[in-house]
């Protein structure tokens, strides 16, 4: 018989799931208990410090709500939903616009708008105008792309968080035109705080972070044949620009408005021109939505 012990308790536990079918399934557990013992060993964890790792694990899930996703938030804050994201970029066959995070605050049922629209129902805030196109990875026009946005107003409240969550606001949902190009107008957004009522607040505050996202504007840009791209425009001039609690913000997605743009669609407006890439799909990829389960966020979701 097997003398168990801190060395040996890992290949014990590897040696009773051996018998897995689902092969992914037995790497992942596999792989996920070596790294987990590992952890243990080099920190050597102490019955305590489990039983703290616990309540806190219990309490990201009784968190949980149809409506909010805190073990998705605390993914989001250890970095993980970004890792997430670069990963599954990597695994594109050919460079396109790089991802970052879906967020809590997606719906799937955005007003339809036609180009050139603002998603804003109150001029409050300073209207911007964003505009550019659509291509695959060659910067061949991708017509009537078809192109959700979603952001917060000026005080960086998105529409979820007020009152009345069944009211949309500031977001929409375009296509391109035939050239694969798009405009339309906007208020500057706010960054904002993620959620810090519950468990990841406490893990966040414990360790002395500020809890900010920059100011973002989100894009879910799809086509019939190519990668659904989940990516957000962060503005570079947020404070908060290089410290995003949730690691979405990478160089590329970094931009800001410029003022009497002639090639604007709008060149009275502040204006950002961003030109997205989409990379083909392939039979195997998989949904590139790092975030809240989008199926959950309904018109009736309240926060
Ligand atoms: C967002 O950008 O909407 C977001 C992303 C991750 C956590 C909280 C908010
Ligand atoms: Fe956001």
């Amino acid at each position: 018989m097997l003398a168990i012990d801190e060395k040996t308790i890992t290949d014990a536990a590897i040696a009773q799931m051996s018998g897995t079918s689902d092969p992914r399934l037995k790497q992942i557990m596999e792989c996920l208990v070596r790294h987990l013992h590992a952890f243990a060993r080099e920190i050597d964890l102490t019955p305590e410090e489990w039983i703290d790792g616990i309540k806190f694990l219990t309490a990201v899930g009784q968190t949980c709500t149809p409506y909010r996703q805190e073990f998705i938030l605390l993914s989001d804050t250890l970095g993980l939903s970004s890792l997430v994201n670069s990963l599954h970029d990597r695994r594109a066959t050919e460079s396109g616009t790089k991802t970052s995070l879906l967020g809590p605050f997606y719906r799937q049922d955005s007003p339809q708008r036609k180009l050139g629209e603002s998603i804003a129902s109150d001029p409050k805030g300073k209207e911007i105008c964003i505009y550019g196109r659509v291509t695959d990875a060659d910067g061949n026009a991708i017509p009537n792309a078809s192109v959700q946005i979603w952001q917060t107003d000026d005080e960086g409240v998105y529409d979820l968080q007020r009152n009345d969550p069944s009211v949309m606001d500031l977001r929409g949902w375009y296509h391109a035109d035939s050239e694969g190009c798009y405009h339309l107008r906007t208020v500057r957004p706010l960054g904002y705080m993620i959620p810090m009522d519950g468990p990841v607040g406490d893990m966040v505050r414990a360790q002395h972070r500020h809890g900010f996202r920059p100011a973002h504007i989100h894009f879910l840009i799809g086509a019939p044949g190519y990668r659904e791209l989940v990516t957000a425009l962060y503005l570079a001039t947020d404070e908060h620009i290089d410290s995003d609690t949730v690691f979405g913000v990478t160089e590329s997605l970094v931009t800001e408005t410029r003022t009497n743009d002639p090639a604007s669609p709008f060149s009275n407006l502040p204006s950002i021109r961003f030109d997205f890439k989409l990379a083909k799909a392939k039979a195997t990829d998989a949904s590139g939505r790092v975030g809240a389960d989008p199926s959950q966020i309904t018109k009736s979701a309240a926060h």
